[in-house]
């Protein structure tokens, strides 16, 4: 049974959770440094810090909430969070939903702001800002926009988030434990940490996620990015020869690449995906699309395949072209009758990539990809993709790299996505606050 106590602070009677939000609030550091895990309570707390702090009449202020985009910040702190707190009681008046600010009956002002608009950070008297997520925001926004406006009222800064490899997020971790660094304090905590979480959501993500996306997602770790993207491909366990099995649907999926033009074809055996052949062509120009889904088709035609096709790939591909049909389209010609699996948006690239890594293997040690020794191709990309400082995949040093491992992580991601956590157990809410 796990611990669900919590801590009450009074006067206001804000419930935060024993396993260390309490202790990130409570700290007097001017700046505060927090890595969580997922699902850990961030933005709870981030809430919490700034909500108690406009409702103090000593302490009266300009306070700002920072996501990395303004959409994000109306999403998870204004909609989901502020909103479902904030007492008319506590308000000089509406809260304004064009500029995402709330007036206070102290006279504090809470700006909920994104970072993707650095001019709209600039300013001063800033008596506290919380920057969420803050791996995900650009270097400068920090130096440029946001210290600058905390120097007059010597404002505070607290800057949470899950890791993201070694970027300008684990430097200030670091100044946090750095004894120099004295106005500064850091701390790290796991999803798990957080008493209300269900475990058996975390144990759903160690079955379901590889384990270098596990410890950074669920155990707030810095993971080096650099080196192989797919790292926890190996030949050794996943190159075994593949057939075509009757009964199940084969499964191809496209990257809409010209030189080479890709796809890979196979099969999904319960929650292992296993590539029978791969499609590689070189200089198909304006045909290419066309070229690598007749390249899979004479495939399964060779092999005598009649069951259902499904066809996946990348969502970008529905836009004509000046020279002719979309890709989508000339897919859907060569395939008429299949099933279509190409969702609307784009995956983002580093799920994708966690995908395929998940599949390779899982936290618990489990692999489920079998890749056919033909596929020649998709093996040199699997053990070669590498991804660069930014955490963009490397598609410059060897230009043929990388299609056909995003032609399979297409698929891969859009049946086997990371796992979204959920809290069952929110026994105790901030709706307590007064
Ligand atoms: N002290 C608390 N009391 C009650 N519920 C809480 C508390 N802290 C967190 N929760 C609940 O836990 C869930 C996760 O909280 P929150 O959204 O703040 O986490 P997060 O770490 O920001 O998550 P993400 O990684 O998705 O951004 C929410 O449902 C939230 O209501
Ligand atoms: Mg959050």
């Amino acid at each position: 049974m796990r611990a669900t106590q919590t801590t009450t602070i009074k006067p206001r009677r804000l419930v935060l959770h024993c396993g260390g939000q309490d202790d990130v609030y409570c700290d007097p550091a001017r700046f505060k440094v927090l890595a969580a895990g997922r699902r850990w309570g961030k933005t709870e707390l981030a809430l919490a810090q700034l909500l108690t702090a406009c409702m103090d009449v000593n302490r009266v202020g300009v306070y700002r909430y920072i996501a990395p985009t303004q959409k994000l910040a109306r999403k998870t702190l204004w909609r989901r969070k502020l909103k479902r707190v904030l007492h008319p009681t506590w308000l000089l008046k509406e809260p304004n939903e064009t500029n995402l600010e709330v007036w206070f009956k102290t006279g504090s002002i809470l700006e909920v702001l994104g970072a993707d608009d650095p001019d709209g950070l600039r300013g001063e008297g800033v008596r506290g800002a919380v920057l969420d997520e803050y791996a995900d925001m650009a270097e400068e926004t920090w130096p440029e926009a946001v210290r600058p406006s905390l120097a007059d009222m010597r404002g505070w800064a607290l800057f949470i988030g899950t890791p993201k490899s070694f970027n300008h997020f684990h430097t200030l971790y670091e100044r946090g434990h750095d004894p120099a660094h004295p106005t500064w304090r850091s701390w790290q905590f796991k999803s798990l940490d957080n008493p209300l979480l269900d475990a058996d959501e975390v144990e759903e993500a160690r079955r379901t996620t590889d384990p270098r996306t596990f410890r950074q997602e669920w155990e707030a770790s810095f993971e080096a990015l650099k080196g192989r993207a797919y790292y926890a491909f190996n030949r050794t366990y996943h190159v075994k020869p593949v057939e075509l099995v009757n009964g199940l649907p084969v499964c191809i999926s496209f990257d809409f690449n010209i030189h080479p033009a890709t796809a890979v074809i196979g099969q999904q055996h319960g929650d292992e995906p296993w590539v029978w052949r791969e499609a590689w062509i070189e200089h198909a120009g304006g045909e290419a699309t066309r070229s690598a889904a007749q390249a899979a088709k004479d495939y399964l035609a060779k092999s005598g395949w009649s069951g259902e096709v499904r066809i996946y790939g990348d969502p970008a591909g529905k836009a004509g072209k000046t020279t002719g049909p979309s890709d989508h389209a000339v897919l859907k010609e060569v395939f008429p009758g299949a099933r279509w699996c190409i969702p609307s948006g784009p995956p983002h690239v580093k799920d994708r990539v966690a995908a395929v890594n998940a599949r390779c293997e899982t936290m618990d040690g489990a692999r489920h990809l079998r890749v056919d020794p033909s596929c020649t191709h998709l093996i040199s990309d699997l053990n070669q993709v590498t991804f660069l400082a930014n955490g963009d995949l490397d598609k410059r040093t060897n230009e043929m790299l990388t299609h056909v491992s995003d032609a399979l992580g297409y698929w891969i991601h859009q049946e086997f996505p990371l796992v979204e956590p959920t809290v069952t157990f929110g026994r105790v809410r901030l709706e307590q606050f007064l």
